[in-house]
């Protein structure tokens, strides 16, 4: 058993790392550790400080010393003496709002726990366990269960929460976080992801200031801006050593993660819903559950971290045909087209492709309603055949005769005021009486906290998927939600609507997914503006980045990599000048960068020479070679791009008989040493061959010495170096 319980003390121990709690004499209930197995109860390191301003509970009588302003807690509640900042936050039928929680029972069962609408890590029973404490306000009848998932082997242990309200009056939550760390004073650095369209998850590193430091999105979806998942660290912690706590939100609305270095240097980080653009009213015997995050803790730096991540999100957190399966190389014709495209254009395309080796041909945006630029037609999910004669049922058939899959775009939550289904349902948009909506991308956004709406997109999508042999659906959403009301709530009550809006998403998600299983669902906003892992739960793959120039992609797909895995990275060959960036990158270079993901094309074919059009059929089949060591090895980052002026990654297959090692030298210097780079993750003891040069180094060496990277010219030049276990 990974939780050992024993006279409330409360001790998670998975294959590297230790998770400890307890509760004390007044029903506190205390975090204690969370790091390397120590073999030890750590809480000797509690210390109780006389710290002026910091009150003492009633019941802890006359000890000065005594505060839960100072103390480790476990999930802090506002309002009663605790003055960081909290998990949970209510308000109370007389409008008071302190919550003043102790503990009341615990309950130990095997396997892991789901939460009611919402995606969480799944595990089978002997894979998991699940811890749930339950505390208690001592004057109102709001109680919170603590819910622990412990995924033993892969060193993951989930969290989140439920908040009931077993007393006789209405209460609202305020706010209610999946995860409340607190760890012990240190000189602690974080690591969060910012960006834009076009720019997601760029890496920034710093200290810890006296105070809170804040990520989070008011937008609606997770978002391009900040992504649900941070890193806390020693300052000592590097790519393979030292300490360091990541932690990621499974869900696609906005959040908040909060760090707070507090008087005492202590170090508090909650992560959960934003609670900006929330409030939720809970009656009497109602209950409210918090979506899950995803903690892991590494003792041997963020290389190890981000592979346990990779592997909750790989194994535990993606479903379906897809989760594992090898992804099929498909083509898209967004960046080949955009809106201007007839069936013969496609099937050009589609040809070409099919020659080339690639498997599927995906129809991207413009081939429904009238949709010939983004002002309209969104909403109107039936063929135009202005542009497709013959429907999609002809260009389907002619594309499978090709050997090759179809796949297909929609937008499903978003409508276009020019559009059929607007001018008949203006209120399923969302926009508040009486006042303009803000519009994006000339759009507005369904309301899909109303099931007759939920209702009506899975009658049309569901339709168009039963008539039409689509083997793949890129599920696109673009722009952020601001105007937040519906009719369906009374007026007190609109702020519950943002995650009423996730939950609805999140159930036709499920319905589409489960009722079309042969369906690859690749998610997508604008990019990478939805990468998280709630959608992953639904769709095995999501668009990184709109931004295909495959230099700014080495910084896109390098923070990305600290928490998705490389199966989950929607990654394409696009044309040059880069559309985005108007950057000319070699073709080598492009095919090198997309391959470190789910590879494929977004192009004009008929537009490459016949040189360049043999050097993509010559990428696809090496693709489809490294296709398994890709998805399936060990992902090793090997510089960081942001410093070292290249991007390097590896791959090492689980029994470490190969590797795979690409990356880009960005800029050609001339008189210079050939670059090195260090190895991790070989087999020390074993030689390894080249397969390209011929030469044969121990393990020990590549990961010490490193390998001198071959010769490169020009900028933006990628290598890759493929290694072999001898014998
Ligand atoms: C945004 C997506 O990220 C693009 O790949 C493309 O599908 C466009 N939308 C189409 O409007």
């Amino acid at each position: 058993m990974a939780v050992k319980v024993k006279d409330n003390f409360f001790s998670i121990e998975t294959r590297n790392t230790l998770y400890q709690m307890k509760t004390d004499e007044y029903g506190v209930l205390y975090h204690l550790w969370y790091g390397e197995k120590t073999g030890c109860r750590m809480d000797y390191l509690l210390d109780y400080p006389d710290v002026g301003f910091s009150g003492s509970p009633y019941d802890a009588g006359n000890r000065r010393d005594y505060s839960l302003d100072t103390l480790p807690l476990e999930y802090a509640a506002s309002g009663a003496g605790d003055f960081r900042v909290s998990a949970v936050s209510v308000t109370h039928g007389d409008g008071s709002t302190a919550l003043d929680l102790r503990f009341r029972e615990y309950r130990l069962t095997k396997g892991k726990y789901s939460i009611p609408g919402l995606p969480a890590v799944y595990a089978g029973e002997d894979e998991a366990e699940t811890l749930e404490i339950v505390l208690g306000d001592r004057a109102s009848g709001v109680e919170v269960t603590l819910r622990y998932g412990v995924l033993e082997r892969i060193d993951v242990i989930t969290r989140s929460a439920v908040i009931v309200n077993a007393g006789k009056d209405a209460v609202t939550v305020n706010s209610a976080h999946s995860l409340c760390l607190d760890i012990p004073a240190g000189d602690w650095e974080w690591v969060h992801f910012h960006g834009r369209h076009n720019m997601e998850r760029q890496v920034e590193r710093v200290p810890l200031i006296h105070g809170i430091q804040e990520c989070g999105s008011r937008r609606g979806t997770s978002s391009h801006q900040q992504n649900p998942s941070v890193i806390l660290c020693e300052r000592s912690c590097t790519e393979s050593a030292g300490l360091c706590i990541g932690a990621a939100l499974m869900y696609s609305g906005g959040f908040q993660a909060c760090i707070e270095k507090d008087q005492l240097n202590q170090v508090r980080l909650v992560m959960g819903i934003q609670p900006d653009t929330f409030s939720w009213r809970l009656e009497a015997g109602e209950s409210f559950y918090t979506p899950e995050a995803i903690l892991s803790c590494s003792a041997e730096g963020m290389g190890r971290l981000s592979q346990q991540f990779h592997s909750v999100i790989r194994n535990h957190v993606c479903r379906g045909k897809y989760k594992l399966a090898e992804r099929p190389v498909l083509i898209n014709n967004w960046e080949a087209t955009y809106f201007h495209f007839d069936e013969g254009k496609i099937i050009e395309i589609a040809r070409q492709a099919s020659e080339l080796g690639i498997d599927m041909l995906v129809l991207d945006d413009g081939w429904f309603g009238e949709r010939d630029s983004d002002n309209s037609g969104l909403g109107d999910w039936f063929v135009n055949e202005k542009k497709l004669k013959g429907g999609l049922q002809n260009l389907i058939t002619q594309v499978n005769r090709m050997g090759m899959k179809f796949g297909l775009w929609f937008e499903p939550e978003a409508v276009s005021e020019e559009s059929r289904l607007y001018r008949e349902h203006p209120d399923w948009a969302i926009q508040i009486p009486g006042r303009e909506p803000v519009r994006g991308r000339y759009q507005l956004i369904l309301d899909l906290s109303n099931p007759a709406v939920t209702d009506y997109l899975y009658q049309v999508i569901s339709k168009i998927l039963e008539e039409n042999h689509i083997e793949y659906v890129k599920w696109d959403m673009n722009r952020s939600i601001c105007d937040w009301y519906t009719a369906g709530l009374p007026g007190t009550r609109q702020m519950e609507m943002p995650h009423r809006y996730v939950l609805g998403l999140y159930s036709l998600l499920e319905r589409l997914t489960e009722d079309f299983p042969e369906v690859l669902f690749e998610g997508c906003s604008g990019g990478g503006g939805r990468f998280d892992a709630g959608m992953l739960y639904y769709c095995p793959q999501i668009w990184c980045s709109d931004d295909t120039d495959a230099y700014e992609r080495c910084f896109i797909q390098y923070g990305t990599s600290f928490f998705y895995p490389v199966s989950a990275v929607g990654s394409h060959v696009s044309a040059v000048p880069n559309h985005q960036t108007g950057r000319t990158t070699p073709l080598k270079t492009r095919g090198i960068v997309a391959m470190a993901g789910s590879f494929g094309y977004e192009l004009d074919l008929n537009c490459l020479t016949g040189e360049e059009k043999a050097e993509v059929a010559e990428q696809v089949r090496k693709y489809k070679g490294y296709r398994r060591l890709i998805h399936d090895g060990r992902y090793y980052r090997l510089s960081n791009p942001f410093a070292d002026g290249m991007s390097a990654w590896s791959w090492v297959s689980e029994d470490r008989k190969q590797a795979l090692v690409q990356g880009v030298i960005f800029r050609a210097v001339p008189n210079s040493l050939r670059r090195r780079v260090r190895l991790t993750g070989l087999d020390g003891e074993a030689h390894y061959r080249d397969r390209e040069s011929g030469a044969v180094y121990t393990g020990a060496a590549l990961m010490s010495g490193g390998i001198l990277l071959p010769w490169t010219r020009g900028d933006d030049a990628a290598f890759e170096v493929y290694l072999e276990r001898e014998g």
